[in-house]
């Protein structure tokens, strides 16, 4: 037999949002191994058919095409269960060992969807049950910590009851099909690889920018910041994948390895960097999408003098011989004037200019995560190049670019980053997961930031909802020579 997947948090938020769309595609597209049971864990009292039709209502939000109809839903549905658990009480632990022993299966995901508080408690748990046996995977949903101490004592605690290689820490990043495509541009193609480094690339700009608020999450939000939400993982894990070596093979530590070395090369924070190298913002009152919102103090849950930042720019660099020098800028922030995950590297312009004008205008590779999945190529060609223009007009270089979307090459179906990370897991692999020397690492590098803000009485620029963001952060920029890749 297959698999239990053990959904912590089953009726939660994200259960609702990601994971259990997600397993629905896998099911739909038959990349689900067969046999599986798809186990919900709650302290509501629900059973079997009421958690069945609780998910199904959600899949009505689905649009009509992809909404499945009552026989395929049925069909997934024989695959859902749930376990009603207080997750506090050891006793309802026994619950769900009486549920797994029901039947002897190749492998056990327990998937921890839960508030960060009950990770240790679930992990000391799950062991005290009997649980933690070799065939045992456990899944960690982000933010798995608060600082570099709470993550520690995470990590220990769970490293008392399940190896390094049982444990899954997901950042749904590392699942995205664009990232996917960054590792098979770099490592797959020996073109990009002598252009990639400090006498080639002037500067490289991560932007993750979102338009929505922090819509029911306000609460949360106000304890975790755009810095522990987005850069201490995101952000960084899309650095990583930018900025490191080619690794030895594919095995997953070979690329953890890699990964590890970039974060602890990042140049460390000094006084002067914190001042001036990192801009939070916060969003006022505005405008998203044509529709009047309000400023993040006026969300529910929020504190209405609240200093949480919802916007994070940053210049960094990266210390070693390959970009030795090459400043790194990392963005996000929410209710921003759109939506758009992008990660540009911004080539060097040439080194002496023969045509009449643009020649300063210097190549750039975009790598689009989202909305749009693709890469585009901005090249400078002879747009004028017809015979009725002549002269030094004939000298002028134009703008263009080769433009690749992977949604319509490869087609808008492929798989999601949940679905992709969710199969990762039941097979057991672990390439696209966090290894806890990484996380500790990105915690240090973030954690002087942290302090900092703690101790500044400036409180984080304001900025108006569908803008991108203070002007501080252009102005960051701009004083290295560049600006953002949307003002240019
Ligand atoms: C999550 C953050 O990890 O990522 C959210 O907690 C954020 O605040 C989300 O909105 C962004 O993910 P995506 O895939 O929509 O870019």
């Amino acid at each position: 037999m297959s698999f239990d997947l053990v959904l912590f948090g089953g009726t939660g938020d994200l259960a609702w949002r990601k994971l259990m769309p997600a397993l629905f595609q896998a099911f739909r597209h038959g990349t689900l191994p067969e046999g599986g049971r798809i186990i919900g864990v709650g302290r509501e009292d629900l059973g079997n058919e009421k958690y069945r039709s609780l998910i199904q209502a959600r899949f009505d939000n689905v649009d009509l095409a992809k909404r499945p109809s009552s026989e395929e839903f049925g069909r997934f549905a024989a695959l859902l269960e749930f376990v009603q658990m207080d997750l506090s009480k050891p006793d309802d632990y026994g619950k769900l060992a009486a549920k797994l022993h029901e039947r002897d299966t190749k492998t056990v995901v327990m998937y921890v969807a839960t508030a960060p508080a009950l990770f240790t408690t679930v992990c000391e748990q799950l062991a005290a049950a009997g649980l933690n046996t070799p065939k045992t995977r456990v899944v960690l949903e982000k933010p798995l910590g608060h600082d570099l101490a709470s993550n520690r004592a995470i990590n220990h605690t769970v490293r008392k009851f399940f190896e390094e290689k049982q444990v899954f820490r997901i950042d749904h990043y590392l699942g995205k099909p664009a990232v996917q495509n960054l590792f098979a541009l770099r490592f797959g193609n020996a073109l990009f690889e002598p252009l990639w480094r400090r006498e080639h690339i002037a500067n490289i700009q991560i932007s993750i920018a979102e338009d929505l608020g922090v819509e029911s999450r306000g609460a949360f939000y106000e304890n975790t910041g755009a810095l522990r939400d987005m850069v201490q993982n995101h952000a960084l894990q899309l650095l990583c994948a930018i900025a490191m070596e080619p690794p030895i093979n594919s095995h997953a530590d070979a690329i953890r390895d890699e990964k590890l070395k970039v974060l602890r090369s990042l140049k460390p924070w000094t006084k002067e960097s914190l001042t001036h190298d990192v801009i939070r913002g916060q969003y006022a009152a505005g405008t998203s999408g044509g529709q009047k919102v309000p400023g993040y103090r006026e969300e529910t849950g929020v504190s209405p003098s609240s200093n949480t930042e919802t916007f994070v720019a940053l210049r960094t660099e990266i210390s070693n011989w390959r970009w030795a020098g090459v400043p790194f800028y990392i963005r996000t922030g929410k209710r921003l004037a759109g939506r758009e995950g992008s990660i540009v590297v911004n080539f060097r312009a040439t080194p002496h200019a023969i045509f009449n004008s643009n020649t300063n205008v210097a190549n750039k590779l975009v790598i689009h995560l989202q909305p749009k999945d693709g890469l585009e190529l901005h090249l400078l060609a002879q747009g004028q190049a017809n015979r009725n223009v002549r002269g030094a007009a004939a000298q002028t270089l134009a703008p263009v670019q080769l433009d690749l979307d992977f949604d319509k090459r490869f087609g808008s179906e492929r798989v999601g980053a949940y679905e992709r990370l969710l199969l990762d897991v039941i097979d057991g692999r672990l390439n696209l997961f966090v290894r806890s020397d990484e996380q500790e690492e990105a915690w240090r590098w973030v954690e002087p930031m942290i302090d900092h803000w703690t101790n500044d009485p400036q409180g984080p620029r304001l900025y108006a909802a569908g803008t991108w963001g203070p002007s501080a952060s252009s102005a960051m920029i701009a004083r290295d020579g560049f600006c953002w890749s949307e003002e240019s």
